[in-house]
């Protein structure tokens, strides 16, 4: 049977969110139980990666799900809506949800988790476009399925910028409590649109003993070895601070601080790791730059080359007479066009959409 593919894109770089999914399933090692697929769209990524599992899935879209059914064999797939856990009243014991939505995932997986029966330790992966939506137009909804306005620009920015660590982080640990995180990892594309993931496990009989593959046992929970360095290392390098990336790999920061003061290596490590990620941002400066936008062309010229790039009818203006240029002048005339650049980027110019 010959099943006609639907026009609308599903995805804007596959390969990243295979990767993703690929690094957690790794770490988290044997997952035993079914898959929950809401979301599952032509079936992209059950195809790639889940096949192996009993998967059940469910799309809004019934010609989607025809394409899916015809790829996934083995697999139970339905139209209906996600919003609401579509396999209710069953048995089956899931170990792994991936809610890949277009945007809001989190009305599907807290339906999901008041319904289902999971395992001792999950997998969960979300596509998040909330911050979007910040930037757009300031509406968005808190995973708590709350519709918030941030008003002023300034309560834009601060939820724009802090999203992820201060509204969905926290919620998401206190929501899934006796279930703790033992893993989370995330990227962002276009600044924007965030994709994450986390292994749970819950410390109940059934898992007592079973750990989380290259993870310590619990009697080393607290110790700072070579696998939660690395682990901390991994999350500097994504872009979180020392703080943020402490506290998720389970470790006090003072604890972090007394290693890097004996361990010089490990200190040169954690610095490599915070200039990676800002290395990330400067390639997204050149990204911007070399893709034509102006204000991106002025940082980056500005910063590589003061003396030669400076822009000297700003610069006149700014200065008296024939006097030298000053240095503090030339910062400043950079430093603004940074904060331009800054909120064209939170006011989403240019970004790309799903
Ligand atoms: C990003 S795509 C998912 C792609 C999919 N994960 C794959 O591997 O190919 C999002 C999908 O969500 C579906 N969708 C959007 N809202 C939905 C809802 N409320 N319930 C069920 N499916 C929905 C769309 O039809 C679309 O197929």
């Amino acid at each position: 049977m010959e099943v006609k593919q639907p026009e609308k894109k599903q995805h804007v770089d596959l390969y990243r969110k295979i990767a993703l999914r690929e690094r957690l399933i790794e770490k988290a090692g044997e997952l035993e139980g079914a898959y929950y697929v809401p979301f599952i769209g032509d079936g992209d990524i059950a195809v790639e990666l889940y096949q192996e599992h009993k998967i059940y899935g469910a799309d809004n879209d019934p010609e989607r799900v025809k394409v899916a059914k015809s790829r996934l064999k083995d697999a139970e797939i339905i139209t209906a809506d996600c919003d609401k856990f579509p396999f209710k009243g069953q048995e089956t014991v899931y170990s792994l949800a991936d809610f890949d939505s277009y945007s809001y995932p989190y009305d599907s997986f807290r339906s999901f988790w008041e319904e289902a029966k999971f395992s001792s330790q999950c997998v969960l992966f979300f596509t998040d476009g909330q911050r979007q939506a910040i930037m757009r137009s300031g509406s968005y909804r808190t995973p708590d399925g709350k519709k918030v306005k941030a008003k002023t620009v300034t309560e834009r920015r601060a939820s724009y910028n802090f999203y992820f660590d201060k509204t969905l982080l926290p919620w998401f640990k206190e929501y899934i409590k006796p279930w703790k995180v033992v893993y989370i990892t995330k990227y962002l594309r276009s600044a924007s649109m965030c994709y994450w993931g986390a292994i749970i496990a819950r410390e109940d009989k059934a898992n007592k003993g079973k750990k989380v593959k290259g993870k310590p046992g619990k009697a080393h929970r607290n110790k700072f070895d070579t696998i939660k360095r690395n682990e901390y290392l991994e999350l500097l390098r994504q872009g979180h601070t020392r703080g943020l990336a402490a506290s998720l790999v389970g470790i006090h920061r003072a604890t972090v601080s007394t290693h890097m003061k004996k361990d010089s290596e490990f200190a040169e490590a954690v610095s490599e790791a915070e200039s990676d990620a800002i290395g990330k941002v400067e390639n997204a400066l050149f990204e911007a730059a070399t893709s034509g936008n102006v204000t991106a062309i002025q940082v980056y010229l500005y910063n590589r080359n003061p003396e030669r790039w400076a822009d000297r009818r700003s610069i006149r203006s700014g200065g008296e007479g024939d006097k030298p240029i000053k240095t503090e002048t030339i910062i400043q005339v950079v430093s603004e066009n940074a904060k331009r650049l800054t909120e064209e980027i939170i006011q989403g110019k240019g970004t790309e959409q799903i």
